[in-house]
């Protein structure tokens, strides 16, 4: 008998990715082998987002794909996981009346078992948790289960780097998101959950973890007996993991930027340097129609002491453009505010309407289309000559880089020599000319030009930079890793 065989698609962010790791993991475990060719498919799952009215209608568009398959084998289970199943639920049917399974972001660990209901029924099934004001928050928190079963390391971007969610949900409640009740309410896992999760990973070879949460540095774990676990004290406490080099965590709260977890940044050499803020806006008036809980000024000066404590920090952010009642002078604001901020990069995004959301409720979509894409242009336009001018500023410098593949856009495809990419503890993309075998090692290299996305450099040997548990301090003089050299 011929293995059975899923297809996922995955849109959205980092915790997405994640579960659909989770979701293959547990079906693998049902003897499903996984394919990336839909049409060999008997089960085909698409991990969606619901952030923006583009990610749905991505969504729509794959599942529009998959119609003449479905329709030659009438057999095969499609189902639609994660924060649209949340959101929308049976409207899902509506547009996609051949869908068999909606399984929102709290129940996915009911994926194999929903699976197999569709194949013996033949009715569609429905799992999804309460919505935020369906009950108490005790019972809201209980139907969104932390879904973080066995882990599968063939679906991560690569097998030395794993995403490991520390905290689920979200109770910020920006009045343009629709987060807070896809992912339901914020909890923070339990540490030595994540502890032997981390030990588990580095077993698999995991090199580097990225911890995840919405507002990851809100994390706190109370133990029940007055102890409290703090992002920072997490971080201490794996860091000593022998094999783990890595640790990285997004996205941050500006709020919640607290100087335990700036000196914890600072102090641990495993920790990447580098913090995800988003701002979202430069301007108070629209902050608090956002309800950010924070101004212009308590930003900036959480950015100062950003890099105060963390010398060399490398900081990134997130911008809406066109929110609701933004005028041309507050999107001016927005503006004064990336070009002094000097960001590594920012991701800038124009404003879409969230049925469900509080702005959705209160305030009219009311900036135009053309103005929200001349907004996003200049903005980008804005950060694009400060992540060059960030980028230039590492010319010169060495540092430790995780070799993570070949160049996507590499020159060079055959011979002993490619183009390699990989991140460095600020996590630039940089790259550079190397050996396959280089792939899963921390090396030094040294950059040598920048454009705004991409550092490119030289990787040395003979010298070790920042940490490692396979480096070992050499005192030989730096040389070129070439073709002749190696
Ligand atoms: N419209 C546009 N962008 C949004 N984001 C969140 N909700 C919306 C929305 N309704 C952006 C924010 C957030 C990022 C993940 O997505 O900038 O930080
Ligand atoms: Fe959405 Fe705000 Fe929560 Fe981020 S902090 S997930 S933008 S509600």
């Amino acid at each position: 008998m011929t293995a059975k065989k899923v297809y996922i698609e995955t849109v959205g962010c980092q915790m997405n990715v994640l579960d659909s790791e989770l979701v293959i993991g547990a079906l693998r475990k049902q003897g499903y082998d996984l394919t990336d060719t839909a049409a060999d498919a008997d089960v085909l799952l698409f991990n969606t987002c619901s952030v923006r009215e583009h990610a749905e209608e991505k969504t729509y568009s794959a599942l529009g794909r998959v119609v003449p398959h479905k329709k030659h084998n009438p057999g095969v289970v499609v189902g639609v996981i994660g924060c649209m199943a949340q959101k929308d639920q049976h409207a899902i049917l509506d547009r996609a009346p051949y869908v068999d399974m909606v399984v929102g972001t709290g129940q996915l660990a009911r994926i194999p078992e929903l699976v197999e209901e569709v194949k013996r029924t033949r009715t569609p099934q429905f799992a999804v948790s309460l919505g935020r004001a369906d009950g108490g928050r005790h019972e809201v928190e209980a139907s969104f289960e932390s879904y973080d079963p066995t882990r599968d390391p063939s679906m991560r971007p690569t097998p030395f780097q794993a995403f490991v969610r520390i905290q689920i949900g979200c109770d910020k409640f920006c009045t343009y998101c629709v987060v807070p009740s896809t992912r339901g309410p914020e909890q923070s896992r339990q540490p030595d959950h994540i502890l032997a999760e981390v030990r588990q990973l580095v077993e698999q070879g995991c090199k580097e973890v990225t911890l995840l949460g919405q507002t990851v540095n809100s994390y706190v774990y109370e133990h029940g007996d007055g102890r409290r676990t703090r992002l920072s004290d997490l971080m201490a406490a794996m860091h000593d993991t022998p094999g783990l080099d890595r640790i990285k965590f997004v996205t941050n709260y500006p709020k919640d930027m607290t100087d335990d977890l700036l000196d914890a940044v600072r102090e641990l050499p495993k920790v990447v340097k580098y913090l995800h803020v988003p701002a979202q806006s430069g301007c108070d008036e629209v902050l608090k129609r956002m309800k950010r809980n924070y101004t212009v000024a308590s930003y900036r000066e959480m950015l100062a002491r950003c890099r105060e404590k963390v010398p060399g920090v490398s900081v990134t952010s997130d911008f809406i453009v066109g929110f609701c009642g933004e005028t041309e002078e507050s999107f001016q604001k927005t503006m004064d505010l990336v070009r002094e901020s000097v960001f590594k990069n920012s991701y800038i995004f124009k404003y879409s309407e969230r049925t469900g959301t509080k702005a959705a409720d209160r305030y009219p979509d009311d900036i135009d289309e053309e103005v929200k894409k001349r907004r996003n242009q200049d903005l980008l336009a804005v950060q694009n000559a400060n992540s060059l001018a960030d980028h230039q500023a590492q010319i010169g410098k060495t540092t430790s880089v995780i070799v993570e593949r070949a160049s996507r856009h590499g020159k060079r495809e055959t011979g002993p020599v490619k183009q390699l990419t990989g991140h460095t503890m600020a996590d630039h993309i940089v790259v550079f000319d190397g050996p396959d075998r280089l792939i899963g090692e921390i090396v030094p290299v040294r950059i040598d030009d920048a454009s705004p996305f991409t550092l490119y450099g030289e990787v040395l040997t003979g010298e070790t930079v920042g940490v490692s548990s396979e480096a070992k301090p050499r005192a030989a003089r730096p040389r070129r890793i070439g073709l002749n050299t190696v």
